[in-house]
Order: C-alpha cells, then sequence, then structure tokens
C-alpha cells in the first residue's frame, strides 16, 4: 500500500509517499524559514499563504521522485492538527481533493503521533515498550507507547517549548532566527560547565519547565554584556539536554522500555543526540537516534502515520475539519 502525506501544521510544505508504513519512495520539504526569519518567528498569515503556492508543486515533485502517478497512491493522509489553523487547512484541503478526485480514502492524521511514529519509519521492528521523547518548536513531550496507538504520556512541558526556548536563547544572544539549529553551531565551540545554570524540575517529575532558564540566560546576560557566547550557548544547551535526557532515561527505566527514541526539531541538535546514545547504552537498552530530517517536520512521517490508521480506523469522512489545538489521543 502506497500513501501520500501532506504536512503544512507550520512552516515546512512537505509531502511524501510511503509504502507499506515504513518505505520512504519520496519525502520533499519546502522550508519557508526565509520568508518568516526577518520577523524573528512563524507569521501564521505568511505561512498560509506561502502553503497555498508551494503545496501543489511539492506534492507533483513528491509523486515524481516516487515514480508514481496520482493513480498509483491508495491512500491521501494530510495532518490535521495540532498546528496553525490556516496552514493546516491548505494541506488538508489539498489531500482532500486528491482523494476525492483519485477516488482514494483520506485520511487525516495527529502532528504529534506522527512524530512519535518517525523513529518506527527507520526501525520497523521497534519492540514495545518504548519511551519515546517528542521535542519540538511548540511541544514538548514524553511519551510511552505501549503498542501501536497505545499512548502513556508520562509528562509535558508547563510553560515553553524546549524548541521555543533555543529560539529565544538565541535572539537574547544575537544569533537570529531560527535559533536552535544556531546555538548548536556556535556551542560546539563553547565550554559547557562556564555558566552554571538551573535545571529546572530536575528530579521533579516527568514534567519539564524552560522559562525559568531562559530568564536565568537573560539576567546573566545583564550582569555580563561582554559574556562569552559561545560558553553562554555551551552552557544553556547542557542545562536543558540534562534534564530532557535525565527525564527520557527514567521513564524509560520505569516503564521497562526497550528503547530510548527521540523525535521533533530539537532532536536534531548534536548534544542531545549524543548524550541519548551514552544515556540508553549506560542503561542497556537501544537507542533511536532518527536521521535529522525525520526529526524535523516532515511528510514522511505523516504517510506512515496514515498506514497505520487506516489499517486500524479506516477513512476519515471527507466533511472532517482539523484541530490547532489537537491533543496527544490517550491510551484506551
Ligand atoms: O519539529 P519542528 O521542525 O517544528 C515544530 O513542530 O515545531 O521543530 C522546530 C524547532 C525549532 O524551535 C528549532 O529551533 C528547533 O526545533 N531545532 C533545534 C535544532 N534544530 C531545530 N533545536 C536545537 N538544536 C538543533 N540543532
Ligand atoms: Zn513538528
Amino acid at each position: 500500500m502506497r500513501v501520500l502525506g501532506i504536512e503544512t501544521s507550520c512552516d515546512e510544505t512537505a509531502a511524501a509517499v510511503v509504502e507499506d508504513g515504513h518505505k520512504v519512495l519520496s519525502s520533499v520539504v519546502a522550508s519557508q524559514v526565509d520568508l518568516h526569519a526577518r520577523f524573528g518567528g512563524v507569521v501564521p498569515e505568511i505561512a498560509s499563504r506561502a502553503h497555498v503556492e508551494l503545496v501543489n508543486p511539492v506534492v507533483a515533485e513528491a509523486l515524481v521522485e516516487a515514480g508514481a502517478a496520482l493513480d498509483d497512491v491508495d491512500a491521501v493522509a494530510a495532518c490535521h492538527g495540532p498546528g496553525l489553523a490556516g496552514a493546516l487547512l491548505v494541506g488538508v484541503s489539498a489531500a482532500k481533493a486528491l482523494a476525492f478526485t483519485a477516488d482514494r480514502p483520506y485520511v487525516g492524521v495527529n502532528h504529534l503521533e506522527a512524530h512519535l511514529y518517525a523513529s518506527w519509519l527507520e526501525e520497523p521492528d521497534l519492540r514495545f515498550p518504548v519511551a519515546v521523547l517528542v521535542v519540538s518548536g511548540g511541544h514538548t513531550l514524553l511519551v510511552v507507547v505501549e503498542d501501536h496507538g497505545r499512548y502513556r504520556l508520562m509528562g509535558e512541558t508547563v510553560d515553553d517549548a524546549a524548541g521555543e526556548a533555543f529560539d529565544k536563547v538565541a535572539r537574547l544572544l544575537g544569533l537570529g532566527y531560527p535559533g536552535g539549529p544556531a546555538v548548536d553551531r556556535v556551542a560546539a565551540a563553547g565550554d559547557p560547565a562556564a555558566v552554571a545554570f538551573p535545571r529546572p524540575m530536575l528530579g521533579d517529575g516527568f514534567d519539564f519547565s524552560f522559562s525559568g532558564l531562559k530568564t536565568a540566560v537573560l539576567y546573566h546576560l545583564r550582569r555580563e554584556p561582554s559574556a562569552n557566547v559561545a560558553d553562554v550557548a555551551a552552557s544553556f544547551q547542557e542545562a536543558v539536554v540534562d534534564v530532557l535526557v535525565a527525564k527520557l532515561a527514567a521513564a524509560a527505566e520505569e516503564a521497562g522500555a526497550t528503547a530510548l527514541v527521540v523525535g521533533g526539531g530539537v532532536a536534531a541538535n548534536s548534544r542531545l543526540r549524543q548524550r541519548v546514545l551514552e544515556a540508553a547504552e549506560a542503561a542497556g537498552r537501544r537507542a533511536v537516534v532518527p536521521q535529522v530530517s525525520l526529526c524535523t517536520d516532515n511528510a514522511a512521517m505523516i504517510a506512515a502515520l496514515a498506514h497505520r490508521r487506516l489499517l486500524a480506523d479506516g477513512p476519515t469522512p471527507l466533511d472532517a475539519g482539523v484541530d490547532p489545538n489537537l491533543r496527544l489521543p490517550r491510551a484506551p
């Protein structure tokens, strides 16, 4: 079974064709980063308009790269939430129109659940339960996946998402947008022990908090305006990674997980990737740290999840809408 997936929840217009839920035949991502950079963040109206312009060419490219015509796909899927309402509507409308035209089922899928599933694209035989950390610009979730479609939400952020903290600290450090990759790059030349930033909520359950850490960076820069940027970036990054990895490892321990898994844009962070591998090795568990293109927003994860959803629940009705605040489905 081949699924054409479309992702337009934020500032990437993406389309992919995935066979049998794990074989990626094509995955095309058109980033709008350049359009939003001068505003220092994603502007929803600009994102929606860009998706309208990009969605058809991106879908066409995904089909060409997969060597497939629309008639060769068995289902058309789109992310229907969470995300920006106008942006989601573009992908969902395109997917419904294509599904209707080709007389194929339409499948709407949850963006967070898709980030969870990205690791199954690389490791289709992953054994349950697994502990997954989804860290992106909008979300920070720690989840134990007990079986396909059975999620135990262990913790989430009580304020800023991890990626949001990276983006805000990058702005404080004058590193521009998007901030995560810039902090990662600059931190490579810094000393992670240079500044003793707090480790918020470490040892305190599975929830996260990053807004106090961002404020600690702000105060440090006010006290020491000529602080070494690389040292501050590395120390901030180390504080975030310490908390993320400790909680992921603790959740894996509590659930008896076979593997520690990461997903979402912040999982592209080089220090986080390294530390997750080390933590898994120390605990005698597997680590699944997917390639960066599967961590950041993409449509392969949408198509892969849609395959499972279609088999388990059947198609989504064409009159279903989008849900900007969609949550992760709970374990039944
Ligand atoms: O998953 P994603 O592509 O989009 C959302 O669903 O939000 O995540 C984007 C977030 C941004 O906050 C970006 O700064 C962060 O992921 N990010 C990183 C890195 N690459 C992207 N954060 C830290 N280190 C990175 N290398
Ligand atoms: Zn995302």
